[in-house]
């Protein structure tokens, strides 16, 4: 791995999870950390972890069930630091649940904050990645994918949480092959992954499932995707841990892609900037 003194690296939902571990060996690299949660007191836990083990972090709150919450991290972000290297979009909510839940916005849950919310994070700070390149932008994916109904993207029919976090997950994959070939040559790259299955996080302990993986195996996939000097240059790829993969037909479907992503500009507002 490459040491990482002087780049500035943001990990979101970095309050838990294999989010927290990445943000710690990004710090043990030597990057400046910008921790993202939505809670401060376990927020400035893993700052202070990371500094009593020698780097350097800040602590970015930000709920990502609001869009607005989404431009006020990346202002933040902007007033914090003058470069971003690796934007890491990893925050997200597990299938659990009873019934289906909006964001402040009014969109489906998990398609707001597993996808839009990184969506919008991503664009935003694309000026100040391109400053900085090379950059990279991981999108923690997963192998759990559902193909979208145009039709019902919201979910008002036949919701479970499941298919909820499948099709929010399909979404980040196919995002990231749009935002690749948009970003071609800009020296900003954009990969994403499933990191590792059943890792043992709250997530996967919330749905009632027993545990495969540690979250060590996971954040070594993040990492990868995010500092390996061998993914130099490399975009637009599906990994399932550390190989590249093939991920559901639908992520290779340009006509979905430019629906979901036209979609995307509008429901973020993005398309009037
Ligand atoms: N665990 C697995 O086996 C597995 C497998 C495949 C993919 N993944 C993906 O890996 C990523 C991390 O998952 P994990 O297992 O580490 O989950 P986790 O332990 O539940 O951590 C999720 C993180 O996201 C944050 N988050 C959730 N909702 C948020 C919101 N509305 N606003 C801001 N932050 C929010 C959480 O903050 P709080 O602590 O405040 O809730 C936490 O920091 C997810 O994208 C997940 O889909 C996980």
């Amino acid at each position: 791995m490459t040491a990482l003194k002087g780049k500035t690296a943001l990990v979101t939902g970095s309050t838990d999870g294999v989010g927290r571990v990445v943000a710690e060996q990004l710090g043990k690299m030597g990057a400046c950390v910008l921790v993202h949660g939505r809670d401060r007191e376990r927020g400035e836990q893993v700052v202070a972890d990371i500094k009593r083990a020698g780097g350097t972090a800040e602590f970015l709150p930000a709920d990502l069930a609001a869009l607005a919450e989404v431009r006020r991290l990346a202002d933040a972000a902007r007033a914090t630091t003058d470069r971003l290297d690796i934007l890491i979009n990893n925050a997200g909510i597990g299938s659990a649940g009873a019934g289906r839940q909006t964001s402040a916005d009014g969109h489906e849950l998990r398609f707001a904050v597993n996808y839009l919310a990184g969506f919008l994070l991503s664009y935003l700070l694309l000026p100040l990645l391109k400053q900085s390149a090379p950059a990279r932008i991981v999108n923690v994916a997963s192998a759990g994918q559902q193909a979208i109904d145009f039709s019902d993207v919201m979910l008002t029919r036949g919701y479970s949480g499941s298919r909820a976090y499948c099709q929010s997950k399909l979404a980040q994959i196919m995002f990231t092959i749009d935002l690749a070939a948009e970003l071609e040559g800009s020296g900003v790259t954009v990969n994403c992954l499933h990191p590792a299955t059943y890792m043992n996080t709250t997530m996967v302990r919330r749905a009632g499932v027993t545990p495969i993986s540690t979250v060590e195996q996971g954040a070594e996939a993040i990492l990868n995707l995010a500092a390996a000097p061998a993914l130099a240059g490399r975009s637009g790829l599906y990994f399932n841990g550390l190989r590249e993969a093939r991920a559901d037909r639908q992520a290779y479907d340009a006509d979905a892609r430019s629906r979901l992503r036209a979609m995307s500009l509008e429901l973020t507002g993005l398309c009037k900037m």
